[in-house]
């Protein structure tokens, strides 16, 4: 039986569509993505699922009136769809330690720098190219990592780097990030997860 994914989505979506190619071409075969959660309304992200023929759900935690609202919602529709794994791909809110708690070693999440530089609260989307600009270090990357009450602190599943280079921009950094390291090492990491819970 293969693991059931929901990936949980807040904007654009090209891990998510790293996901879906890779399901495609047989990279990830051990899990299925069964579900996309987008917790911004309109989010590309959805469109993407849509194409691909997977149901997406959007939750607002506004609407749901507040954090709690919103992971108890979340665990509902998680639970509708019997997932097994969870992937955080883009998923810019931080879930609570009673959230994770619930779900050890089940859920992942991509982040754009190797751990532990360049992490933890603050440190999502530009920012993180942009202290890595500021800071003058010549390798930086992406990780992989489970999720626990830690902001990106829970164990490390697999790193890799990638190159500062001269006249490089946060912008020009962020997308080599994305080419070179994260949309190869997250469908390879989750392919690892969900081949580790068929043991
Ligand atoms: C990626 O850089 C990811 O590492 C970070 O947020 C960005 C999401 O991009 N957590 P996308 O929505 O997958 O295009």
């Amino acid at each position: 039986m293969k693991a059931k994914i929901a990936v949980l989505v807040s904007g654009g979506g090209t891990n998510l569509q790293a996901l879906i190619d890779a399901q495609e071409s047989g990279i990830l075969h051990s899990g299925e993505i069964a579900l996309v959660v987008s917790n911004a309304r309109g989010a590309y992200a959805l469109e993407r699922a849509a194409k691909a023929g997977i149901p997406g759900v959007t939750l607002i935690k506004k609407e749901l009136g507040g954090q709690q609202g919103f992971e108890e919602a979340l665990q509902k529709v998680l639970t509708e769809y019997h997932i097994d794994v969870i992937v955080l791909a883009g998923f810019m809110t931080i879930l609570s330690g009673d959230f994770t708690a619930k779900w050890p070693k089940r859920i992942l999440n991509i982040h754009p720098a190797l751990i532990p530089s360049f992490c933890g609260e603050g440190f999502y989307g530009l920012r993180v190219h942009e202290a890595v600009f500021a800071y003058g270090v010549k390798v930086t990357g992406a990780t992989v990592h489970f999720v626990n009450h830690i902001p990106d602190g829970g164990e490390i599943i697999a790193q890799k780097a990638v190159e500062v280079q001269p006249g490089d921009t946060p912008e020009i950094l962020q997308r080599r990030v994305m080419e070179q390291a994260e949309w190869i090492l997250l469908p390879q990491a989750t392919e690892k997860v969900c081949a580790n819970l068929q043991k």
